[in-house]
């Protein structure tokens, strides 16, 4: 293992004021984000869709440090036939892959389920290094319960994951590392807070026993929130001081970084609880975001699978960075959702109103004026380094 070259990748993962576009969804779960649009999820749409979020320009050369892909777009190339790993490098990412197989029931254990995908994998990690991975990811899925989780369910899930960081390690390939709490559930921010806990030592614990590196990986966690169904829930104050708590108790100093999944929270809520950890400060590791859902739900409602939408799904997509660049830095601000989404869109012009109100003709003293206010124009909201 060539752990220098693992770290200077991990810590590029995590650089301030960029997080990672986690575009990994499986053909199921795409399928059913396209079902949501109107859209048939043909391999064409599914490309044409990724291929204008990798050719964001601005989004992905300022906020967006890696894109996690999925088995079938890590092959595809772009409409002009240039292979997608390709676009995403020279609009200065790095391409990762998810490497995991989905989940299965897990024997003995109603309602729990096992990660699969470790046979074979380091044949994979091989060709997947081949066709341009530089990191992988691997999930694994705990769900809380009445009587759940088990010892079982997170024993052998955390065993899976050490497995498989070990393996990508071995093969020069940094593993995001991302044992999921779910929040489906009725569960509290507590009762989160202890299951979270639990799952990260154990997890930490079968990583030392099958000599994972810290410094060449990253965590990818959920945050410390209550479940969907909660009768309460909790605010933003408690989610970031909450999760930074346990992260501190759980995730040694050595490890360069966590991105968090935003794991179904609403976009503006995913950045809030990022940035709200962020302006604690103080911390022994960078945090940032690795989010599917908080980052593309606004996209793929803008495109919906029309290519006259192209230009409005990046800048939705261009947004959401954004927002989320400055959560990694403390910095966002709930009025920036609406200012910084104003200054994304082209401005738009109307004719002016007559004195008597009615749209004056063109022909006659028509002046065309921006929707836009003039002050706002030129606004230099933020700069990213
Ligand atoms: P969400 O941000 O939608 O939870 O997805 C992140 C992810 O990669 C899940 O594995």
């Amino acid at each position: 293992m060539n752990l220098a070259e693992l770290n200077k990748i991990a810590v590029a993962m995590v650089a301030p004021g960029r997080g990672i576009l986690a575009a990994d969804e499986s053909s199921g779960t795409i399928k059913k984000r396209f079902d949501a649009i109107g859209v048939e999820s043909t391999a064409d749409n599914r490309r044409d869709y990724r291929e204008l979020l990798f050719r964001a320009g601005e989004a992905m050369s300022k906020c967006i440090s890696g894109v996690i892909l999925y088995d079938e777009t890590i092959r595809q190339s772009a409409k002009d036939g240039t292979p997608l790993v390709k676009v995403i490098e020279k609009a200065g990412a790095i391409p990762g892959i998810k490497v995991d197989k989905g989940t299965k029931p897990l024997p003995f254990s109603p309602g729990e389920v096992i990660t699969e995908g470790l046979d074979g994998l380091r044949e994979r990690l091989v060709e997947y290094r081949g066709l341009g991975a530089k990191f992988a990811k691997w999930r694994a899925v705990i769900d809380i319960g009445a009587a759940i989780p088990s010892y079982a369910a997170i024993m052998t899930n955390a065993h899976a994951l050490a497995r498989y960081a070990a393996l990508c390690q071995d093969e020069g390939i940094v593993p995001i590392v991302e044992p999921e709490v779910l929040m489906d559930g009725e569960h509290d921010a507590e009762r989160c807070r202890v299951i979270t806990e639990w799952l990260l030592k154990t997890v930490f614990e079968q990583l030392y026993y099958q000599k994972v590196a810290l410094e060449g990986m990253v965590l990818k966690p959920n945050m410390v929130i209550a479940g969907k169904k909660a009768r309460n829930r909790a605010g933003v104050e408690e989610v970031a001081d909450k999760t930074v708590k346990v992260l501190k108790a759980c995730v040694p100093a050595a490890v360069p970084g966590i991105a968090f999944l935003s794991g179904g929270q609403s976009d503006e809520e995913a950045t809030a609880h990022l940035d709200a950890m962020n302006k604690i400060g103080g911390l022994p590791w960078r945090l940032t975001f690795s989010y599917g859902r908080a980052l593309q739900a606004a996209p793929q409602k803008a495109w919906s699978g029309r290519p006259e939408n192209v230009a409005a799904a990046q800048r939705a997509f261009t947004h959401r960075a954004m927002m989320n660049s400055l959560a990694t830095r403390g910095q966002w601000k709930q009025d920036l959702e609406k200012r910084h989404n104003r200054l994304c869109r082209p401005p738009t012009w109307t004719a002016r109103r007559d004195w008597n109100g009615r749209p004056a003709r063109a022909d006659r003293e028509t002046r065309n004026v921006c929707s836009r206010p003039a002050g706002e124009r030129k606004a230099q909201l933020f700069t990213v380094s």
